[in-house]
Parts: C-alpha cells; structure tokens; sequence
C-alpha cells in the first residue's frame, strides 16, 4: 500500500466529461475496493451535488477541491493520490500549473487534451522534471487519440506477425461517426483557432507533422495529408480532411519515435473521412471541406466567433445527452503497407458516441491502466503516448471493458 491516501483523484469531475467518467469508474471499480479514488474540483457545492447524483454507490467517494490556477491547492491534491485525471479544459489556459506540479513529485498524470501546441510546450518545459521525479504524463487519453494511436499499434502487431516487418506506410479513414461536440472540445478548437490566427510562428507549428516527436527524430519523409475533397484508389472513396487528423497524426509520429521507429523511420502516416463513392462522395467532399475551412475563419475572427459562441456553439458544461451518447458510433478502416507491397487492412470500431460516451470509458481504462498495470520500473517518468506506455494492457481493456473493437480484415 502506498503512502497516498487514493490511487486516482478526477480532477474536473464536475466538467461535461469528468461526470460521464466518475460515474463510468464508479461502475466499474465501485469506491475503496481495488481501486481507492476520489473526486476534485473548484467548487466543493458542485462536487456534492456530483456525489448525490452518483446515487448510493458513490456514499464513501471522497470530495477533494482546488483551483487549476492555484499552485498550492494542486500540491496539496497530489500529495494525496498516485496518479491524477484532469478533464479540466482547454488545457492551452488552465492545464500547466497542475502538469508542473505533477512533474515536480513524480505523480502520474493523464488526460484529454488535443491541443498540440500546448503539448509541445509541455514536453518542452517539463519533461527534464518528469524524468527526474517519476512521474508520468501521458496526454490525449480520449478519441483524440486512443483509436489512431492504439489503431496503428494494433495494425502494426499484426503486420510484424503476419510478415515479419512492420508497415512503413498507414492511412486511417472515418468510415462512420455518429456523435455531438460538447461545449469543451469547441472551447478548446476555437481557443487553437484564435491563438493560430494572430501568431504566424504557431501556424508553423501546426503545420509540421513531428512537432511532438523528439529533437533525435529525423524524418525527411514527405507526410500525405488530406486537407482538401480527394480521391482515395486504396478504397475506392472520396475524402474530406478530418478534424482530429492534426492531433492524432502528432501523437502516432511520437508514439513511433518513442518505441524507437519501430515503424519505420521514414514512417508516413495520415488521416481523412470517407464520404463516399461517384458524384455524391465527391460533393460531400467539397462541402465538408468548405463547412470545416468556414467554422475555422469563423473562430479567428473576433465579431463572428462572438456570435457563434453567444448563438451557435454548446456552452462550456454542455454536451451530448444520454440518449445521443447511447445512440452514437464511430468504425475507423486503415490500410497499412509495408516496404515489400504486402498489405493489410484492420479496423476500428467504437460502441457510443466518439467524444463523450467512448471516451468516458476509454479515458477510464487508460488512467486505470496507469495506476494498476504499468509500474514505475517499466515505465520510467517521462512525456509517454497511449499505445508507448501502456501497449497491450490498454489494448485489452479496451476491448474488454470500453465497447471498442480491434481487428484484423485482410492481408495480401
Ligand atoms: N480528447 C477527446 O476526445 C475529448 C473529448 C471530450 C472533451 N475533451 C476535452 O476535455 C476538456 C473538458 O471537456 P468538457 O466538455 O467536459 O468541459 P466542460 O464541461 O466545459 O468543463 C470544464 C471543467 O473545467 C473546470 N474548471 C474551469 N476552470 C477551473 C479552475 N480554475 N479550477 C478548477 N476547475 C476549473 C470546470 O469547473 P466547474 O464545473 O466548477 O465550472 C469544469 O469542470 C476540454 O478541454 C475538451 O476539449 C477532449
């Protein structure tokens, strides 16, 4: 038994996601049993109202509080607990104070972040301390970017079986996705959106596919990127960019310098939506294209952003409804090819809507994988990814536990 007093602390647990997560974790490890966590947050009223909500079960769930902006308060929280879960967002402005504290006691740390920059910027400053103190922060435990990152983990698995070498190439596609943003995750896209319109250097940033990857990491391989309607001969579909595609691809390139380029270091990697076949999927393109351009212009402006933040968008706290979560889906196709031409196709499948109800589940498995299947001998402190830190025990749980599935479609 450690000397903390709780192996998680959710901190954020009143956020839109932190509810859908406390009660997932609550389901699934009750309170005090294997597992020893409590919740925190700003606001010890809304934490209690959180608790009465969780019902009986949650009776013995201890509520922690402070503020993401308060050092002292941070410390005191991860003085008590192994490791910590923020979904308190955008990270860009409230997330720093609580990664500094983590990175200076060498308590273990993940969370929902997509926002690359502000990433980078951690690794930049903190990583030296993480690996001095033991602690480990492994960020994007959500939809951005467990399915892309455990996805080519899992193809990649298969290719070594199957033909002995790794693929040197992958593209991912959305075949279907059926779920709602909620007001986080547009709070956090307009907040990348804004940032990017008036700072040139951070456009660069953005734009450079191994921003996450180490210094040491040279690739002179020109990654393919979809950032227009295109036709893609592998599926005989028509695309559109995908909006996770910045992040995502990031944090596959880190994943492969981590593991020391097991995937090659010439690795190409990209992401796009199909939308389908002939003139239909070639007009569904176009339109996804120009709707996403068009809300990305309409968030860098101040006069229309205010409108869409005032009239359009859900509010911060807002999100997806029960029914909505229940009822969304997402099924990611990849096709990887390796250096000799053999190919092969897997896929992805999740069971609730991307954003909310699958990653409450897999944001959960990914922090339980944390505090109980990857000791600190393993995995030493440091800046990790998903599929680098926690491979096939997340891959398990996953499909176990968080309604995804993995498979293996073909291979020539
Ligand atoms: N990667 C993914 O797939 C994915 C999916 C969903 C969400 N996200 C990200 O996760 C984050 C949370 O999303 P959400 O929709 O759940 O957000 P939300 O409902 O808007 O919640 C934000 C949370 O931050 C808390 N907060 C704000 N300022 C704070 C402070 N100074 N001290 C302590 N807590 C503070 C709020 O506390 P109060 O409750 O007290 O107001 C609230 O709990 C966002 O950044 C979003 O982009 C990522």
């Amino acid at each position: 038994m450690s000397q903390q007093s709780f192996d998680i602390v959710v901190f954020g647990a009143t956020s839109f996601v932190g509810q859908i997560l406390s009660r997932y974790l609550l389901e699934t490890v009750g309170v005090d049993e294997e597992v020893r966590w409590a919740i925190a947050g700003r606001s010890e009223g809304k934490l209690l109202n959180l608790k009465t909500d969780l019902g009986m079960a949650a009776e013995n769930l201890t509520i922690l509080t402070a503020d993401a902006g308060d050092e002292a308060s941070l410390r005191a929280l991860c003085e008590q607990t192994r490791v910590v879960i923020s979904t308190v967002g955008p990270y860009a402005l409230y997330g720093e104070p609580l990664v500094k504290v983590c990175t200076e006691l060498g308590t273990d740390y993940c969370d929902l972040t997509g926002e690359v920059q502000w990433i980078r910027q951690m690794i930049e400053t903190y990583e030296d301390q993480a690996k001095a103190s033991g602690a480990r922060i492994v960020h994007c435990c959500g939809f951005d970017s467990i399915p892309s990152d455990m996805g080519v983990y899992f193809l990649q698995q298969q290719a070594k079986q199957t033909f002995g070498s790794t693929c040197t190439q992958v593209k991912m596609r959305v075949r279907t996705a059926k779920g709602e943003f909620s007001g986080g995750t547009v709070a956090s896209l307009m907040n990348v959106a804004k940032e990017a319109a008036s700072n040139p250097a951070l456009r660069k940033e953005l734009a450079n596919p191994f921003s996450l990857c180490p210094p040491k990491h040279r690739s002179t391989a020109r990654q393919p990127n979809v950032k227009s309607a295109e036709f893609d001969p592998d599926f005989d579909v028509w695309l559109a960019p995908f909006v996770m595609a910045a992040i995502n691809t990031r944090i596959v390139h880190r994943s492969n310098a981590l593991q020391g380029a097991t995937y090659g270091r010439e690795f190409l990697y990209d992401e796009a939506m199909m939308t389908g076949k002939g003139m239909k999927g070639r007009l569904a393109a176009y339109g996804i294209t120009a709707a996403m351009g068009g809300f990305l212009v309409a968030s860098a402006v101040k006069p229309t952003r205010y409108v869409l933040e005032r009239f359009v968008v859900p509010k911060p706290g807002e999100g997806p409804s029960d029914d909505a979560q229940k009822k969304g889906f997402y099924d990611l196709r990849f096709i990887g090819k390796t250096a000799k031409g053999q190919s092969i196709r897997t896929k992805v499948t999740g069971d609730m809507d991307p954003g909310y109800g699958s990653t409450g589940k897999m944001l959960g498995q990914a922090v339980l994988c944390l505090a109980l299947d990857v000791s600190k001998t393993d995995k030493a402190g440091g800046f990790w990814t998903p599929s680098s830190i926690f491979g096939d025990h997340l891959l398990e749980r996953l499909r176990a536990h968080s309604g995804l599935t993995f498979e293996l479609q073909e291979q020539r």
